[in-house]
């Protein structure tokens, strides 16, 4: 994990919740103007900052998810071009040269691969803000890809088909119909951040497709839901009202039945080896559907379990990319879960462990929807 990403959130938000905000992957200018005077339609990002030059045309609600593929890209920081408080400034020689690796970027892309993206800032630079030119000399011996390791002459290992996978997750977590049982699920816990420290966190769920995630930090509560049509995040005094693209994986995330449904949300499947996770060896079952980005989920090859499932944002930039690992898992009422998670961004991670857990109990739908702006304000923080 990167600490001084992980600082560099705190620093500027001063506490915890911006940095989960930043880990949700929905930290923006947006917020309570935007929630109180929704829906306007899509604002180009010219429209809502001042100083876009290389951007144009962006939707604005895709700036800060460019920005933040950007750091990643590089391993650096937002202050690293930007003065804070004051992002539309060109003080920094960073920012100017960005921009114009911005049009460079576009420019290779339009000029050798048809206006695919195929070349993005990580491309070259792969994590820091020199790229390296020259090929190195390690130490090591060559790494190879997985599934290369085979000696020559040595038969690629035969991968079974991706349905035959899906169909083995969905019976190792106990079927079907056992799932469909399940109509709500609560879920309590305690959620690990870097560093070390812990904070209570609950978790509801009600079918199909609500989900709200509240963690008890110091400054007050993180909220993370999707209310079967509309995702938002919230800490005191700002609501996030998710756009289009973080609406569909929020919704990913709140399927009570995502199991049982992984074979309709993608249009076509592929199998590839995975890498070893936790000791376990893993199938890797990339889901595809034209124009959007894969979703890539691995299989435990003996349990058939979910270890991990990766997924991307996309941005005008690049992808940016979450991973989340499952483990822990138990029974529950007929169903396999996993009792522990973590959620990881290039930004940073954090971890719940699930300690209590009931199901087909009674959750008050008011739970799922976004509180007005201006309660939100108001609302005193609890420990
Ligand atoms: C490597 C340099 C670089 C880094 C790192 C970077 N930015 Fe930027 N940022 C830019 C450039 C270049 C622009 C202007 C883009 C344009 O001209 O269209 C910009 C523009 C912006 C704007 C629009 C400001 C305005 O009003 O015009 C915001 C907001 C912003 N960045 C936020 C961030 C945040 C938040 C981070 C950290 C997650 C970040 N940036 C990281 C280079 C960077
Ligand atoms: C085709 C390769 C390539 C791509 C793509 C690329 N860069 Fe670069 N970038 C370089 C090289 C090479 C340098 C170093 C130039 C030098 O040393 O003078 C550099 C330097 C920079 C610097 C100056 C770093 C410093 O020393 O402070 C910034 C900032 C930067 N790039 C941002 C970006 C961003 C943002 C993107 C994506 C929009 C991007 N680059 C895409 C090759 C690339």
């Amino acid at each position: 994990m990167n600490e001084n990403r992980a600082r560099f959130w705190l620093g500027m938000c001063g506490t915890l919740l911006c940095l989960l905000l930043a880990i949700a992957g929905a930290w923006g200018q947006s917020s309570t103007q935007r929630a109180a005077t929704a829906p306007a339609g899509p604002k180009f990002a010219e429209e809502e900052f001042k100083n876009i030059q290389a951007l144009k045309g962006i939707p604005a609600e895709q700036v800060i998810p460019s920005m933040q593929f950007i750091a990643a890209s590089l391993g650096v920081e937002c202050e690293y071009c930007h003065v804070a408080h004051a992002n539309e400034k060109d003080d920094k020689k960073p920012k100017v040269t960005a921009r114009k690796m911005i049009n460079m970027m576009m420019a290779i892309n339009k000029d050798n691969f048809e206006g695919h993206r195929e070349v993005t800032c990580y491309s070259c630079h792969r994590g820091s803000t020199e790229p390296v030119g020259t090929p190195v000399i390690t130490d090591e011996e060559p790494r190879r890809a997985a599934g290369e390791e085979k000696k020559p002459g040595e038969a690629k290992p035969a991968l079974p088909v991706a349905e035959e996978l899906l169909d083995k997750y969905l019976a190792a977590i106990g079927g079907s119909e056992a799932l469909q049982r399940i109509t709500s699920r609560v879920q309590k816990g305690t959620l690990t951040v870097f560093g070390g420290q812990h904070f209570p966190a609950e978790v509801y769920s009600k079918a199909p497709d609500k989900r709200v995630s509240i963690m008890h930090l110091q400054g007050g509560d993180s909220v993370t839901a999707f209310d079967g049509k509309q995702g938002w995040l919230s800490v005191p005094g700002r609501v996030h009202m998710m756009s289009a693209a973080e609406n569909d994986t929020a919704h990913m995330d709140a399927d009570l039945y995502f199991a049982a449904h992984l074979k309709t949300l993608y249009s076509k499947f592929s199998v590839d080896p995975g890498e070893k996770i936790d000791g376990h060896e893993t199938y890797l079952v990339a889901g595809r559907t034209l124009g959007q980005p894969p979703l890539r989920l691995y299989l435990d090859k003996e349990s058939g379990l979910l270890l991990r499932l990766i997924r991307y944002a996309e941005t005008p930039l690049g992808r940016n990319p979450t991973q989340i690992d499952y483990s822990d898992y138990r029974d529950a009422h007929g169903v396999k879960l996993p009792f522990r998670w973590t959620i990881a961004r290039p930004g940073g991670r954090f971890t719940i462990q699930v300690e209590q857990i009931q199901q087909n109990v009674a959750v008050d739908d008011a739970k799922f929807v976004a509180p007005p702006p201006s309660a939100a304000a108001s609302k005193p923080s609890t420990p």
